[in-house]
């Protein structure tokens, strides 16, 4: 058999796992989860999430791949010899999938904001005329759907490619551009009249209006942002070396992501807040309000344009790793294979995700408990599917494997003692299951009426 692969150097795969972690989610979802959600309460809760469940499981899912170094299938029989652990690696293909299925919608979107940018269509509206303008561009069938077809043959191409030669590379430049850019742009956005209006939106909690649904909201954005619960880290994991410290490495994925999300709260609310816009909008919002914000600076086009290439490439990113996930277990025993196999994965998943491109256009009043169908398989993916994924991954790590292997593989690379990693079991046996399980009921109204006999 072949040596499985590995990537190119440390900072290689911290920055392609933190390219997998940082796109969609902490860029164009977070504000708009947070926006419906009530701001500051919510971050205040994804916070939590992010520290308390979201960093252990990233760990946990780095020392099973690396222990494994074998695709998210066969990690869990690796670990777990003659057992049916492997399901959980199924579900987290699946996951990949289906999250794909709708992500590049998003990335198609994204594609069409550029080709207007370049047009010349995103200045010189009145502040409040984006929202409708982005609304008429997405509405079109043909053009997203087109748009879609191109993010997930971009991904392709790259997947395609093997992992050193493609992830790594295109991982490499496009962080710290990103980051720039974000902090010009939010730099311009707290200087607008009235932004401390929108940043006391993001900050400031007020739990009067906190729902069941936000507390759950805020439990997914926290898995899907560090893409964890899917086992999509578990095979990033395992192309790495033992010298890797997984602990950094996780911690530092975290800062940036924490950071990103922040940044993007910060360069849209007082936006928001100032051009009198609704922070409830929708997956529209960043779309909405971006271009009105760039729109007040010098060079304000050039600059937009510049952001949604950026932004393009965060989520191209985080496409890799999906597609990679689920070209990792089909290639396990035949890595010639690579190539069709990924574009064989790469037309299924823009199959399954027309319905919902077309959410915001012509199926725009199909819906499905209340939800189109774009919504429902984001909100299956992100709320559903990642927090279960989690929640099994942390039973398994807790509970079914050898401890001593665990901290001898985290020990691997970093100066941890035993203090940090008893720690770390605690939040995996208790704190991750019991907070997943304890959100999912409340979601379900289940907790309420148990409180409500007493
Ligand atoms: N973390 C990615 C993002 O924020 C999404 C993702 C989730 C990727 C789960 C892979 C697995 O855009």
């Amino acid at each position: 058999m072949e040596q499985h692969e590995q990537w190119n150097s440390k900072l290689g795969f911290v920055l392609a796992a933190a390219g997998s972690a940082i796109g969609l989610g902490a860029i164009w979802k977070f504000p708009y989860v947070a926006g419906t959600g009530g701001g500051g309460a919510f971050f205040l809760i994804f916070l939590l999430f992010t520290l308390l469940l979201g960093f252990p499981m990233l760990i946990g899912e780095f020392v099973i791949g690396r222990n494994a170094q074998s695709d998210a299938i066969s990690a869990y029989r690796k670990l777990k010899p003659n057992s049916n652990w492997s399901f959980v690696g199924k579900i987290g293909v699946f996951t990949n999938f289906l999250l794909l299925s709708f992500y590049s919608v998003v990335g198609g979107w994204i594609i069409l904001y550029i080709i207007e940018a370049v047009r010349g269509n995103l200045h010189g509206l009145p502040q409040d005329q984006y929202g409708q303008l982005f609304g008429e561009t997405i509405a079109n069938p043909i053009s997203t759907l087109l748009a879609q077809l191109v993010f997930i043959l971009l991904t392709i191409v790259v997947v395609a490619k093997g992992v050193q030669q493609g992830i790594e590379k295109a991982s490499k430049f496009m962080m710290p551009a990103l980051y720039i850019l974000f902090f010009i742009i939010v730099i311009r956005s707290l200087t607008l009249d009235g932004a401390m209006q929108g940043v006391e939106f993001l900050l400031v909690p007020d739990f009067t209006n906190l729902t069941s649904e936000t507390i759950l909201f805020a439990l997914g954005q926290a898995f899907f942002t560090l893409s964890v619960g899917a086992s999509t880290m578990v095979t990033y994991a395992s192309y790495l070396p033992k010298k890797q410290n997984l602990i950094t490495s996780a911690l530092a994925i975290i800062i940036m992501n924490i950071l990103i999300a922040l940044l993007a709260g910060l360069a849209i609310f007082p936006g928001v807040l100032s051009f009198g816009l609704e922070p409830n909008a929708g997956p529209v919002l960043i779309f909405a309000v971006l271009p009105a914000v760039f729109d007040q600076l010098q060079f304000g086009v050039v600059f937009l344009l510049a952001f949604l290439i950026l932004f393009l490439f965060a989520a191209l990113t985080s496409a890799f790793s999906m597609v990679e996930i689920i070209v990792a277990t089909l290639t396990k025993n035949n890595p010639k294979k690579r190539k069709p196999y990924t574009w064989m994965i790469g037309i299924l998943i823009f199959i399954v995700g027309i319905p919902s491109c077309l959410s915001y256009g012509v199926l725009a009043d199909v819906t499905l408990f209340n939800k189109t169908f774009f919504d429902l398989v984001d909100f299956l993916v992100s709320n559903i599917l990642l927090p279960s994924g989690a929640l099994l991954i942390s039973i398994f790590l807790s509970q079914r494997v050898s401890k001593s292997m665990l901290f001898e593989e985290l020990k691997q690379g970093s100066t941890i003692g035993k203090g940090f990693f008893t720690g770390w079991i605690f939040l995996m046996k208790y704190v991750v299951p019991i907070a997943i399980i304890i959100v999912f009921l409340d979601a379900l109204g289940v907790l309420d009426r148990f409180i409500s006999l007493f």
